[in-house]
């Protein structure tokens, strides 16, 4: 069994998808052991707190201490023997003294065809850049901002008279499908990085 460890920073619609489509699905083995929060209060602790999945909030309280959160990350997640950690909508920068703990082996969700519109405001910049195409990455997650190399991508067309609602709605249904399909896939062995070319992830979607 894959056990999956999510990051979450707020509403928590993409681990409500891992829940639904994942956890709580006999066809797939793998299970959400952990489910960290950056912040107290966020919706996305509901959601675990309601699937009986455990939580932590490991916040930061400053960014000076970016460094003791960290290792405090890499601590908690530790404990919970991940074989894959999921950045589901997780909000602030992770640096190496995390990354290190874990190599290769946390993922991170990202409402942009990467590398257009890395950073927090990907919708928003979409819409202002006039972009006729935009989308949703899930990627290996390195040091550099939503910088690791891609493992699934999908485009989302942008539409006439689009507001940053309306296209988020439509980024965020293919962001739970496409994000679940990513974990299925990892839980089924059919994810693996390239040897002849480490930036380029092997995906065998399988045929389904
Ligand atoms: C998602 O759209 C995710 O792609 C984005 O935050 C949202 C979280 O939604 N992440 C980033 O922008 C990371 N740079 P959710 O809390 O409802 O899952």
């Amino acid at each position: 069994m894959l056990r999956v460890v999510v990051m979450v920073s707020g509403n928590g619609s993409n681990l409500q998808a891992l829940i639904d489509t994942v956890h709580a699905n006999p066809e797939v083995d793998a299970q959400i052991v952990l489910v960290v929060c950056s912040k107290d209060g966020a919706r996305a602790l509901e959601r675990a707190a309601a699937a009986g999945i455990p939580c932590e909030v490991v916040a930061l309280a400053d960014p000076s201490e970016r460094a003791a959160r960290d290792a405090r990350l890499a601590e908690v997640i530790g404990r919970a023997r991940p074989d894959l950690v999921v950045m589901a909508g997780w909000m602030s920068i992770v640096t190496g003294t995390f990354l290190d703990a874990f190599p290769g082996r946390v993922i991170n969700l990202h409402p942009s065809l990467l590398p257009a519109f890395p950073g927090m405001h990907a919708i928003e910049e979409a819409i202002a850049w006039g972009v006729r195409l935009t989308g949703v990455t899930v990627h290996i997650a390195e040091e550099a901002v939503d910088g690791g190399p891609p493992i699934l991508q999908e485009p989302v067309p942008v539409l006439a008279g689009d507001t940053a609602e309306t296209l988020a709605g439509r980024i965020h249904a293919v962001e739970h499908r496409l994000l679940s399909r990513c974990v299925t896939l990892y839980s089924q062995g059919r994810i693996h990085r390239d040897p002849a070319q480490p930036r380029r992830m092997i995906v065998d979607e399988g045929g389904s």
